[in-house]
Parts: structure tokens; sequence; C-alpha cells
């Protein structure tokens, strides 16, 4: 069933992957110790109150084979069962997640649902899951087949369960040949439209590059009840730096992902938790008009991204995912600013620059692998101030910016 805004939660593939290993890992294994620490720390952290609400489990859950026809969790690792497990989250106000496959098996080989459609989602909705993950591996009967199904079965239920497909992920790179009509008709709410995001820069930059080379097509079949999934938050981990997290999660606001993290949440840095907890950028990502934003200049170390919100304010981006520092410049008739003059705030920094007219053009020093998220508001004539941040200054009169296109 369809949810209204991108949703929000955590997901345990990206740290905890396919770690069944209970007896020698016992924090870390795929079992409902884990579960219920990261929904405590959710609760704990402030996460729920910044409004990530669901906890997912992922692969390897499973137990190997059926029972009577039905899924079930691995004994050993889930002794409690799924009820105590859906019970332990939802008492703390945490939606339970879970994962399944439209194939004959999961991606890491467990029983799939292709086929059972019915009785699993049956199950989904007698455990209380609130959200399930379709994946796509070892698919038997088509992908226009197997999501429908299960889609259908779903809302039998009765319950509202949000359906996160994975089918355009199989479909290749090609986003304007993808059939989104048929994803959303399938009851799908969000969908995993392309690779696998692995802990790394290279990796969040080629799914970058993919979301700017396809913005028009991705911006097109977003809307309330319906997002593209570029996958996993990695803020919070090692794998990359603070600003490239930064820059992680301003293109996720920007293009109205689902804000799912791939974090170990009892271990997350205080510049990290700062990030995700960020609340201006949040209500970027969660705007209501669900216009899903997308890159603006062409492909290059500096790009600059935008996404117009409800209200008429404008989010930009400037990205530079270059090796050195970059100056960018804005001009707010380069991004398509409809209004007069424009209130300039850094949301990172929570901090207004300035107002700028569509003859100046402001000049931001953003460091490599980093981002500037600014929110442009229309400014009353009267309020024109000077800009006061170091990283930046400001151009007055200067020629109009070139244009890109
Ligand atoms: C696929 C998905 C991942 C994860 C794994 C689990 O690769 O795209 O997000 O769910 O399967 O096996």
């Amino acid at each position: 069933m369809a949810v209204v805004l991108p949703p929000m939660g955590w997901m345990s593939w990206e740290v905890f992957r396919c770690n069944i290993d209970c007896s020698e890992d016992p924090s870390n294994c795929i079992g409902e110790v884990l579960y219920m620490e990261m929904g405590d720390a959710l609760v704990q952290g402030g996460y729920l109150d910044a409004g990530y609400k669901t906890v997912s489990i992922d692969d390897c859950w499973e137990a190997t084979n059926r029972v009577n026809g039905s899924l079930v969790m691995d004994p050993k690792r889930f002794p409690n069962g799924p009820l105590a497990l859906s019970t332990y989250l939802h008492e703390r106000g945490v939606n339970f997640g879970i994962y399944s496959d439209e194939g004959r098996e999961t991606c890491e080989g467990y029983p799939g649902s292709g086929g059972y459609e019915q009785v699993d989602a049956a199950t989904f909705a007698r455990w209380g899951v609130d959200y399930l993950k379709y994946d796509g591996c070892n698919d038997v009967r088509g992908y226009e087949t197997g999501y429908p199904s299960m889609g259908a079965a779903l809302a039998q239920t009765g319950r509202n369960i949000t359906f996160s497909c994975s089918w355009p992920a199989y479909l290749g790179d090609n986003e304007t040949e993808k059939p989104y009509a048929a994803i959303v008709a399938a009851g799908c709410a969000l969908w995993r439209n392309w690779h696998d995001i692995q802990c790394s820069w290279d990796s969040l930059v080629r799914i970058i590059d993919h979301w700017g080379n396809y913005s028009a097509a991705l911006a097109a079949v977003a809307a309330p009840g319906r997002f593209n999934d570029p996958d996993m938050l990695l803020v919070g981990n090692e794998c990359i730096t603070i600003d490239e997290a930064r820059a992680q999660f301003a293109i996720w606001c920007i293009v109205a992902a689902p804000l799912i993290m791939g974090n170990d949440l009892r271990n997350v840095s205080v510049a990290a938790r700062a990030l995700l907890l960020n609340d201006e950028a949040i209500a970027i990502n969660q705007d209501p008009a669900v216009f899903a934003g997308g890159r603006l200049t062409p492909f290059g170390d500096t790009e600059i991204w935008t996404r117009p919100l409800l209200s008429g304010d404008l989010a930009v981006a400037l990205l530079n995912k270059g090796p050195s520092v970059a100056t960018m410049d804005l001009n707010i008739t380069q991004v398509d600013w409809k209004g007069g003059s424009a209130l300039v705030r850094d949301v990172f920094e929570r901090q207004d620059i300035g107002t700028t007219t569509h003859d100046d053009v402001l000049a931001f020093a953003v460091a490599p692998h980093d981002v500037a998220l600014l929110r442009l508001s229309s400014a009353p004539v009267m309020m024109r101030s000077p800009p006061h941040k170091s990283s930046f200054f400001l151009r007055k009169n200067s020629q109009r910016y070139p244009d890109n296109s």
C-alpha cells in the first residue's frame, strides 16, 4: 500500500550482510538480538523522533526450508520468533520491516516467495510486518508476474504493508525504458532502480552519476507514494568521510530518495548522527510536493543539483566530486529561480547566508567530495544583507553565469 512521503528507516544489509554466525558473533549476526538493539538505538539516538520509522531485516533471516508450506525464521537465531520481535519493536513505536524475493530463492539462497505469494503475504501480515523489501534474484516467471502477484496478495491481507520492489534494478541501465507504470500498478511504493550500493565513495559516485544522467526520467516517475530508491545511506560508516556522507545525504534529499540507514546505529559518530538528524535537510527530503530533483548542470567534477519545494522554495546542492577544493558559482537565474531576490540558507551550517539577486553570483568554496546544500526562499527587498560566511563571497553585479546546457 502506498506511503505518501519517502520512507525513512534502518536496514541491516549494508553492515551486517549475511552474517549468520550467532555463536561467534552474537551481537552482529542476523538474529533477533541485532534487531532489538537497533530498535532501541533508533529510539535512544533520536532517529525515530526525526522520522526514521522502520527497522528492517534483510536477507538471511529464514530457516533453510519452509515448514508446512510457510516461511519460518531460523529458530536458533530468532528463538523467540517473529511475533515477539515485531511486538518488541511496535511497543517502542518502531515499524517492522522484512525481506523476501519474487523468485525461487533469495539472493543468498534462502526460500523465495515465488508461487507462495498469498501464504507469505498472510504470514507477514500475521507477524505484524509493516514494510516488505521484495528482491528479484532467481526469477522464474518474469518480474511482470511475480511483483504484481505479491502486490495483490499484500493488498488482500488488508494490512498496510509498504511494498518496496527491486524490479527495475534487474532491468539494466536505461531508466527511460523501464516499465514504471506497471511497477506502480503492481502496488510498489518504492523501487530500487539500479545497482547495490557498496561501502565506498566510488560506489556512491557511480550511483550519483547514474541519477544525474537519468534525472529527467527518474524525476518523471516520482510522486507522492512513488519513490525511486538509490539504495541505503552509508552515513555513519567509516568507509566514507563525513564530507562524503554529507554529499550522499544532500543528493538523497534532492532526489526525494527513501532515507534508509545502512550503518550500525549503536556506533555512529557525533558528526554523522547530527547529519542524519538534520531536520532542515530531512524537511527537503520529505517535502510534501515530492518533486524529485536532479542534476541541472552537465556531468562533471562539479555539478549543481536542484529540487523545487512546495512553498516555492528551491533546494540547491553544489556538489564537488573532484579531488581538490572547487570554487562553485551560483546565480539564481541559472537555477531557474522564479522570484526576485532570494534568501540563501546553508542547510548543514544552519545559517542564513544573505540575499542574492538575479545579477549576483555567489561563489562557494566546496571541499573535495563535499557539498553545499542550500535552501533558497523569497526575500523581501529590504532584507538584503551582506553575506558573512568565510567559505564563500559574493560577486556583485558580475556577468551572468554562462549557460551550461
Ligand atoms: C540484493 C539486494 C541487496 C540485498 C541483497 C541480499 O543484492 O539488492 O540490497 O538485499 O540482495 O542478498
